[in-house]
């Protein structure tokens, strides 16, 4: 299915750099036609030749060389490819990224292309923790590059943590899913869910204590957001009923802006009949009972005594929504330990059929993070998912709902 599909791989330097031998050849395996730029500091790890053979093509190593150039422009390198994959990715070069820094053949490239860019990190556990390589991810992921591991585990140097390279299955399945279907692609009146309707809830809502004040929380809205742009990739017809956020509405949906749980819950109901509901919004549990009309004033007499109502469980009632119920229901539970457990006690609870479980405990910054490891709870027991980007875990969650539907009428 990959067939002629191309992929610029820039290999750069890292004690990882020989597993993109194997990546190269699994990609050719698929029918990818791979062309490789290798930085100086990647030709200290694999050699030009060995990456040549494998990728059945030239590779590229250094910018001013002018034979190269005048064959083949560092522009048209990066833009004759449906996908820029940098792995290993250095500390270096996702500094050199986030800075637009264009020093050498793969930077240069990187900078010029107009094409989706997907990273495999690898470094030194310090590294990787260390605030300017958060910051410089945090700027790449901000400008839309998309992001594979890295993962946990025994590292080259001899430490523990997190830094070692994304296994090469879990690169391919990334590079695949992004090919067939990923971020950047236009939404497909072709694809597996069209015809299909969606909605999807995201972000967090605000509950008004008076005109000025409100009760929130830190949802970021990503997750929910990336299931939104994922399912209309697939050509769902997809309708985001979202909290307030600070992120862009995703290609192709139709998005509805709420503040409240209440208004959450109406739009929700207005957007049916939908063949599949995925609730990622973290929706408030309780309102004020009566917000104040004016703001609330000190008036000497001590601090106001809040009252608190229960909010619709959104999650719950589309679950119980009788004949307008979605044939499939979606909801996430938020754990901070016993995660399945407590997530599949969630699911029999709400009425749901499949419940996306993460562990939101400080540790793992997944509230308002790039990153999440979720378990996916349903009718076939409980998938374990490697920690992903957000994108990727809506990406996966986009296709096993695609596989749910093949097929149904
Ligand atoms: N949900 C909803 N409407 C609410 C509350 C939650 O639709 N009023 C949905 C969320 O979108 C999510 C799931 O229900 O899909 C989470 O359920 P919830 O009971 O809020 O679980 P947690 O946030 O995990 O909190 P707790 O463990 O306290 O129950």
């Amino acid at each position: 299915m990959l067939d002629g599909k191309r992929v610029l791989l820039i290999i750069s330097g890292g004690i990882a750099a020989y597993k993109s031998l194997d990546l190269i050849r699994r990609l050719r395996e698929r029918g990818v036609r791979v062309r490789c730029v290798l930085t100086k500091g990647g030709a200290q790890f694999v050699t030009p030749l060995s990456v040549a053979a494998l990728s059945e093509e030239k590779v590229y190593t250094d910018l001013f060389s002018l034979t190269d150039e005048s064959e083949m422009g560092h522009i048209r390198l990066s833009r004759e490819a449906d996908l820029v994959v940098v792995a290993p990715a250095s500390a270096d070069i996702l500094a050199k990224m986030a800075a637009g820094i264009a020093d050498d053949l793969a930077t240069t490239a990187l900078l010029a292309t107009d094409k989706p860019v997907l990273v495999a990190p690898t470094m030194n556990v310090m590294m990787w923790a260390h605030p300017a390589t958060q910051a410089n991810i945090a700027t790449l992921e901000s400008r839309g590059v998309m992001r594979v591991g890295p993962g946990a585990g025994n590292l080259a140097c001899g430490e523990v943590g997190s830094g070692r390279l994304a296994e090469v299955p879990e690169i391919v399945a990334a590079i695949e899913e992004f090919l067939l279907s990923g971020p950047g692609a236009v939404p497909s009146a072709a694809g597996p869910l069209s015809g299909r309707r969606a909605l999807v809830t995201s972000g967090p809502t605000w509950e008004a204590i008076d005109p000025v004040r409100y009760i929130a929380n830190r949802s970021s809205g990503k997750q929910g957001h990336a299931i939104a742009g994922a399912l209309a990739r697939l050509g769902a017809e997809t309708v985001l009923v979202s909290g307030p956020t600070n992120l862009a509405d995703p290609a192709g949906v139709s998005v509805v802006r709420i503040e409240s749980a209440r208004e959450m819950h109406e739009a929700c109901f207005a957007a049916l009949p939908v063949d599949v509901a995925v609730c990622a919004a973290a929706v408030a549990d309780w309102r004020v009972a009566r917000a104040a009309d004016q703001k609330m004033k000190k008036d000497g007499s001590g601090p106001p005594q809040l009252e608190l109502a229960e909010n619709p469980d959104i999650l719950a009632s589309l679950s119980r929504a009788g004949e307008k119920r979605p044939r499939l229901v979606v909801g996430f539970a938020a754990e901070t330990e016993n995660v399945v457990e407590h997530a599949r006690a969630k699911l029999a609870r709400k009425g749901c059929d499949w419940i996306v479980a993460n562990d939101v405990s400080p540790a793992t910054g997944t509230f308002g993070g790039a990153d999440n490891t979720v378990h996916l709870i349903g009718g076939n027991g409980t998938e374990n998912w490697p920690k992903l980007s957000k994108e990727a875990v809506a990406e996966r969650l986009a296709a096993r709902i695609a596989e749910h539907f093949k097929g149904a009428a």
